[in-house]
């Protein structure tokens, strides 16, 4: 079923402005999508076409229209350089849960960004879609994402034995879970932009 329109918030946290996407994102989408070690743990090949960034711009403005999620780009305030994306998707009202994702391209990695993305969004999502349980997945390979969630406060709940096709190896993905009454927003938590 088809929901009501949920606007994508523009969200700040120290290091990061987390806002919308445009138009103007689709190069440096390209050329994150279209980099074979940035998805060596994805779920999906690497983007061979340009045209599969305004797909996915198209994407993102459809689930906001649906009201299924949001999903935001991740940009750097020290200097405006695009770090990659944050999403909440999945939005079930019923069941109260959502799924969390992310991809940072390769130079915003080890600086703790994907945290500080994801718990703000997480903050925005507890706060306004009163969920009850947020999940994420990430191959048993992807030690840095797994990381990541576990610094959030995630579960490790369980192995999907032989989940996905990788690149052509037949890889395992871990589940994690993360409760609303185990969220624990940081003290200095997201502010809302202006
Ligand atoms: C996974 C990813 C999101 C991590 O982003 P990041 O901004 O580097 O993450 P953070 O810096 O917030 O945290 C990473 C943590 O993993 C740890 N880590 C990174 N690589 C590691 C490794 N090979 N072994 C052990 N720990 C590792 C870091 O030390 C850090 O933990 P710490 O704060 O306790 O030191 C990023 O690498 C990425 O987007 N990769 C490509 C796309 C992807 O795989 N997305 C997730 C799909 S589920």
């Amino acid at each position: 079923m088809v929901g009501m329109v949920l606007p994508t918030p523009t969200l700040s946290t120290d290091r990061l402005l987390l806002r919308p996407f445009r138009d103007g994102d689709a190069a440096a989408l390209f050329a994150m999508h279209g980099n074979a070690h940035v998805l060596r743990y994805w779920d999906s090949p690497p983007w061979t076409e340009p045209s599969r960034a305004q797909r996915f711009l198209a994407a993102c403005r459809q689930m906001a229209d649906e009201g299924t999620g949001a999903r935001v780009a991740m940009e750097r305030v020290e200097d405006g350089s695009f770090v990659g994306w944050c999403s909440l998707s999945r939005w079930n009202p019923d069941h109260r849960t959502a799924s969390l994702g992310y991809c940072l391209d390769a130079p915003g990695w080890g600086h703790g960004y994907a945290t500080e993305a994801a718990r703000a969004v997480l903050s925005w999502a507890f706060d306004t879609l009163d969920l009850n349980r947020v999940q994420a997945e990430t191959d048993t390979r992807n030690v840095a994402s797994a990381r990541v969630l576990e610094k959030l406060g995630f579960v490790r709940e369980g192995t999907l034995r032989e989940d996905c096709v990788v690149n052509g190896d037949v890889s395992d993905s871990w589940v994690f879970g993360l409760l609303s009454r185990e969220w624990q927003p940081s003290v200095d938590g997201p502010r809302p932009a202006h």
